[in-house]
């Protein structure tokens, strides 16, 4: 990721302002709709995940310029990720769900270097996420969803 990618996904998200919410709801939408076995997996509505959700957002894109920060941090949010029961196939409906959301919501500032960037920065993001939790998968004996949240757990054939 060039230091101009990574400034203008910070300036494109930070454009977003209190509509950063709006967007994030919008990604629960369309993400369920593209993949239905995700729904079961959230206990918390849409409303709510899109605080969090954009909160953590926030974080990352602040801490993607220091490499340590940005590692540890996406790292943990992976291995919390291995424990809700979410896979590695997963992850690409949630990045095209976020980039369409985001085409959304910037409107005329959108265009194909934004969405280069976007891409890059949701791949780094999600690449050290799904690290994290083959890790945590590796290091357990039992697969990573059977834990507290098996009951909910969507079991694909592999991944
Ligand atoms: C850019 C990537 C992602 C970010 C920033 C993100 C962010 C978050 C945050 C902040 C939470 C709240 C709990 C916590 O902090 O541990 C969360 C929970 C969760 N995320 Fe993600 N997530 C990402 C990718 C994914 C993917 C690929 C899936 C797959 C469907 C997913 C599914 C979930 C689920 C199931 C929960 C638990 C919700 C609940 O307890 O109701 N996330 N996520």
């Amino acid at each position: 990721m060039t230091p101009e990618q990574l400034a203008v996904v910070r300036e494109s998200y930070a454009s977003l302002g209190p509509d950063a919410t709006a967007m994030a709801a919008d990604f629960y939408g369309r993400l369920f709709a593209a993949d239905p076995s995700t729904r079961a997996l959230f206990s918390d509505g849409p409303e709510v995940m899109a605080v969090k959700f954009t909160a953590e957002l926030d974080a990352i894109v602040e801490a993607i310029a220091s490499f340590d920060e940005f590692r540890l941090r996406v790292a943990d949010l992976g291995a919390r990720h291995a424990a809700y029961g979410v896979q590695t196939r997963h992850y690409g409906a949630v990045g095209e769900a976020l980039v369409a959301s985001l085409a959304t919501h910037l409107g005329d500032r959108w265009d194909d270097q934004l969405e280069a960037a976007w891409r890059r920065a949701y791949n780094l993001v999600a690449e050290t996420m799904m690290s994290a939790q083959q890790r945590v998968s590796r290091r357990s004996d039992a697969p990573a969803e059977r834990g507290a949240r098996s009951d909910r757990s969507v079991r694909p054939p592999h991944g």
